[in-house]
């Protein structure tokens, strides 16, 4: 059985993740310091096959001795979006960049890593332009040049994948409202009103599940897909906001959808991506975003009032 680490796995898209693995047949041990007092995991808890670790990925200690039993490493602890880097400039720069250098140090040769970037490293293209692997990384956030460094670091230190994920989208045990389609839906929802800034900015999209299922191929195709970076996104969720606040209304009869005539969106991302590369390894994304926004609105009838996410 494959000894799998998952470090920030009481996240958003850890939570989901390791049940992913487990179901699989790997051994999961999940690390995360529960930043946001998150419980995720919590029904994972009777899985033989599961453990947890409250802990640190910057913790040298704890890190070194996980790192020594594991067959492989999914690094998903990180200060997540670009106004939660802001908060604590320090505090991201020391998870999202340094917390690597560590693991890279602590990793052995042999040891698989997948990981996960993010594709606003694209920066503010022109919103038509397919954007492909090669394609420059011009961050424009905090958040975004960490993980572009962080990328660099893993990447020139051998035996990893780095998954460059769209904005990603789905129900998961630990929600996260600060994502532009799960944010949208529950504005929708409660609601019945969206106003957007900037509407013709486009974004690709990818439903966590499908992300999950991304590790997965990783895992068992590493040999072959190793040492590069694919962007992951679904092909057909190249969306403007005012695309997706239409579709949204397709199932949120009534919604009123206003233009905001003054005030920008601070985040400036638009660009369109191209997720060929990792599809001619053999992997799509499949589920699609009328299925997303269908499964959030029963979500979100279930979902108490509270902050849920990384705002
Ligand atoms: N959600 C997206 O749209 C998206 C897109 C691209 C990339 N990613 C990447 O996926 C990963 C997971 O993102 P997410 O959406 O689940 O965010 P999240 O904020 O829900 O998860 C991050 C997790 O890391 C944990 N964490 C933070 N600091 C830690 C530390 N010092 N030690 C241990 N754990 C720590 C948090 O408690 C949290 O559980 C991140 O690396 C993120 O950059 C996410």
């Amino acid at each position: 059985m494959e000894r799998v680490l998952v470090t920030g796995a009481a996240g958003y898209v850890g939570s989901v993740l390791v049940g992913h693995l487990l179901q699989r047949g790997y051994s999961v041990t999940a690390l995360d310091n529960l930043h946001y007092r998150q419980c995720g995991l919590l029904s994972y808890a009777a899985h033989p096959s599961f453990d947890f670790v409250l802990g640190d990925a910057r913790d040298e200690r704890v890190m070194k001795d996980l790192a020594a039993r594991h067959d492989a490493v999914l690094p998903l602890a990180a200060i997540v979006g670009a106004p939660a880097c802001d908060r604590d400039p320090g505090l991201a720069r020391s998870v999202n960049l340094d917390a690597i250098v560590l693991l890279n140090r602590l990793r052995s040769p042999s040891q698989k890593c997948v990981w996960p970037c993010t594709n606003s490293g694209y920066g503010t293209k022109s919103g038509e332009m397919h954007c492909t692997e090669d394609s420059p990384l011009e961050p424009i956030s905090l958040y975004g040049t960490t993980k572009v460094q962080a990328e660099k670091e893993l990447l020139s230190r051998g035996n990893a994948i780095s998954l460059r994920l769209a904005t990603v989208f789905g129900p998961s045990p630990r929600m996260r409202l600060d994502l532009l389609v799960n944010d949208f839906v529950y504005r929708a929802v409660r609601d019945r009103f969206l106003v957007l800034y900037e509407p013709h900015f486009k974004r690709n999209f990818v439903h966590i599940d499908d992300v999950a299922e991304a590790f997965l191929f990783g895992l068992e195709h590493f040999d072959g897909m190793k040492g590069e970076a694919y962007n992951v996104g679904l092909d057909d969720a190249n969306l403007s906001k005012a695309e997706l606040a239409e579709r949204i209304r397709r199932q949120v009869p009534g919604l009123s959808i206003q233009v905001a005539e003054v005030g920008t969106d601070p985040d400036k991302r638009n660009y369109v991506v191209s997720n060929e590369k990792i599809r001619r390894r053999g992997f799509s994304a499949r589920r699609s975003i009328d299925e997303g926004i269908r499964q959030l609105i029963l979500l979100y009838r279930m979902l108490p009032a509270g902050p849920y996410g990384n705002v």
